[in-house]
């Protein structure tokens, strides 16, 4: 039983001060429109998110993150489906910055049935849902080895990865005192080296692929982090200051009294 605790993605924002890395959130922001976003929603996110202060596409010059020209652009290829207001019949459109991402499949029946089984859960709060947060996702992503461990039974639509929490006691033939960590997961190992490429240059590797797409779920499941963080060290350093107020009238007040 048990399984590997993830590996550190060294992320930014990991520790009291750290913060996002826009660079970053707008890779792992590719990468997960252009692969995750095939099975997975993000139903909590609408495309202004992303314009927000903090966000992977925050412009200062912008007036608000609806009139974002990254935020309209990334909306606008996007198709939506809709009802047509004159007719009634069902259409679809390009993307505005008010629209929430588009669900890859209509209910959870019909993701179930294209996934073999399994729904592939919404990510929008993914790093909140799983113990080890960023690090885990990371580790997830990157993590699948490229065989199983010999005397391991594998069955159809499965796959074996050892970050993923499960007990392979039943399916392992091997040594009863060595049985691998991990588990099983119903998702293919998503990522392939070169798979998405990066307008900054970033080298495309399936470890590069997977830091980037969780420190993205990580801000999309905690967006005001960066804010929390500051307002919480301005708390922090006016409770030192006014420590020390106190205590230098509390050393005049009590000035000898003996
Ligand atoms: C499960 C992330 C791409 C299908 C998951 C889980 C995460 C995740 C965090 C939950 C694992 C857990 O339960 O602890 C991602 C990311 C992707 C990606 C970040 C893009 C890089 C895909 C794609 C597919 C897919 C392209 C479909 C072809 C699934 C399914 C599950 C799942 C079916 C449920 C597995 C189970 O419950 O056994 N994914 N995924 N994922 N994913 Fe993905």
């Amino acid at each position: 039983g048990g399984k590997l605790e993830p590996r550190s993605g060294g992320f930014s924002f990991d520790g009291p001060l750290g913060t996002f890395d826009q660079a970053q959130l707008q890779r792992g922001y590719k990468v997960y429109r252009e692969v995750c976003s095939a099975c997975h929603s993000m139903n909590l996110l609408s495309f202004r998110t992303l314009g927000e202060r903090g966000g992977p596409f925050y412009d200062p010059e912008a007036a608000s993150p609806a009139e974002n020209r990254f935020v309209r652009a990334l909306a606008a290829e996007t198709q939506i489906a809709d009802i047509d207001t004159e007719t009634g019949d069902p259409i679809m459109r390009p993307g505005i910055a008010a629209d929430k991402f588009p669900a890859p499949f209509p209910n959870a029946t019909a993701a179930a049935a294209a996934n073999g089984g399994a729904v592939p859960p919404d990510l929008s709060v993914m790093t909140k849902a799983r113990e080890g947060g960023a690090d885990y996702i990371y580790s997830l992503l990157s993590g699948y080895p490229e065989t199983p461990p010999a005397g391991l039974k594998v069955n159809d639509g499965q796959y074996y990865n050892p970050y993923m929490s499960g007990d392979m006691t039943p399916f392992w033939s091997g040594d009863p005192e060595h049985v691998p960590a991990g588990g099983f997961i119903a998702m293919a190992p998503p990522l392939v080296d070169g798979q998405v490429t990066f307008d900054d240059g970033t080298a495309n590797t399936v470890d590069q692929m997977a830091k980037d797409v969780a420190a993205y779920v990580a801000w999309a499941s905690d967006p005001r982090a960066t804010e929390r963080k500051q307002t919480g060290m301005g708390v922090l350093a006016f409770l030192a200051i006014f420590a020390g107020l106190t205590y230098a009238s509390y050393r005049k007040i009590w000035k000898g009294v003996a």
